[in-house]
């Protein structure tokens, strides 16, 4: 199998599996604790049907729509998500490149391997640069001043990981920042030789954008569980998200808002959007999912602010069942990591080409000539 026969998630997965060695493949695909939040994620939207409308003379239908200030071609974009070097060499710089190529955001973690200085130069496209607030505070305004300085669009702060999640995959892998030879690991990295070449003959690996203030997980081996419980403020609180979002002084999301109440104060400290996220059911196990949250927290507050889901999303009907109940857009991470490991830049682009060719077809097919038509009439749930 090869990209080109990539026509959903689950061949990108295969090919990624292929692909990596395993404690990187499980590091991607896995959950915390029982992994079910992760499953529920993709069933969730099961649990509802889209209702089309006929004889609407559709035409072409316009996928674009503004989020963070900037028109998008199409309503779904890239999460932000750590070490993107480890699934292809080219990293986020291929990830940010495809997204340009779509006309979409791409998003760059705290735990990147690359420089958002190095991203601007590769790529004039939408940019969300992701904050994870460290114990070291010196961080977080060299981070925000340089997020500001090349040129990134829009930030958000994660708010659900101020501890890591239990995610048994890495424990029994041994998963680490900078991957490391394991008694476990030695046999899965020894089958896949290409892998390890590209990894030793392509720049070093680091987390590029703190790795100036700490060693660790740079030149100092840490599971990932490890590197976030020492390094991430547990103190963190509504005060520091509002100093944040005023020193930052741009459109600004909190990632990782799960109920009413808090997407209500949201709006107190200057948010201009929410990311409904349970981290891709890696952090709080037996969380409830972002689809079956949207509709109640787009009632609430859907007038005030840009309401982005993520989490399960894998196809193009879930962008459209999430943005009947009232997101404005969406994100994916496994998705799109399995198609850069799978492939690289190409890969990434084959997926968002998929994503835009199954939301095009399904508008068509529903009735809808823009995305503003995918409203609560679109979408009926299941008793
Ligand atoms: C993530 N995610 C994440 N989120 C974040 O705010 N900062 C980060 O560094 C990362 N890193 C990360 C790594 C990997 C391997 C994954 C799979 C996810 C979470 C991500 O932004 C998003 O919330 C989820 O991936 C959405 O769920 P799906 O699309 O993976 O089901
Ligand atoms: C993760 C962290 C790094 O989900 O956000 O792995």
């Amino acid at each position: 199998m090869n990209i080109n026969d990539c026509y959903n998630f689950e061949d990108f997965r295969k090919l990624a599996r292929k692909k990596l060695p395993s404690p990187i493949f499980n590091y991607i695909d896995g959950g915390a604790d029982d992994e079910i939040t992760l499953r529920r994620n993709s069933e969730a939207f099961d649990s509802c049907d889209l209702v089309p409308n006929i004889l609407n003379n559709v035409g072409e239908p316009d996928l674009s729509t503004t989020i963070f200030g900037k028109k998008i071609d199409m309503p779904i974009f890239l999460s932000p998500t750590a070490m993107q070097r480890l699934y292809h060499y080219d990293g986020d710089k291929a990830s940010a490149r495809a997204a340009e190529k779509f006309g979409t955001f791409y998003s760059m973690s705290s735990m990147a391997n690359t420089t958002m200085e190095e991203i601007s130069n590769v790529s004039s496209g939408p940019k969300l640069f992701q904050l994870y607030v460290h114990k070291d505070k010196s961080i977080t305004d060299d981070l925000i001043e340089r997020s500001k300085r090349s040129g990134f669009d829009a930030m958000c702060l994660t708010v659900d990981t101020l501890v890591a999640g239990n995610r048994e995959r890495d424990h029994r892998t041994g998963f680490t920042t900078p991957p490391k030879l394991t008694l476990q690991s030695l046999i899965s990295f020894a089958i896949h030789p290409q892998w390890v070449f590209n990894y030793l003959t392509h720049p070093k690996f680091e987390l590029a954008n703190v790795s100036k203030k700490t060693d660790k997980g740079t030149n100092i081996a840490k599971s990932v569980i490890d590197y976030v419980n020492e390094q991430y403020d547990p103190t963190m609180n509504w005060k520091d998200a509002e100093y944040i979002a005023k020193k930052w002084d741009g459109p600004f999301a909190l990632k990782g808002v799960m109920s009413v109440e808090d997407a209500k104060r949201a709006i107190d400290i200057g948010c201009t959007a929410i990311m409904i996220s349970n981290h891709g059911g890696r952090q709080l196990d037996g969380s409830r999912s972002p689809f079956d949250q949207v509709k109640a927290i787009s009632d609430a507050v859907g007038e005030k602010l840009e309401i982005i889901l993520d989490g399960g999303v894998r196809r193009g009907t879930h962008v459209l069942k999430a943005l009947s109940a009232g997101a404005k857009a969406c994100s994916f991470g496994r998705a799109f990591l399995f198609s850069l490991g799978a492939g690289g830049q190409h890969g990434v682009e084959r997926l968002l080409e998929n994503m835009h060719k199954e939301i095009r077809r399904n508008m068509i097919l529903m009735g809808c000539k823009s995305v503003k038509d995918l409203d609560a009439s679109k979408i009926i749930f299941r008793k």
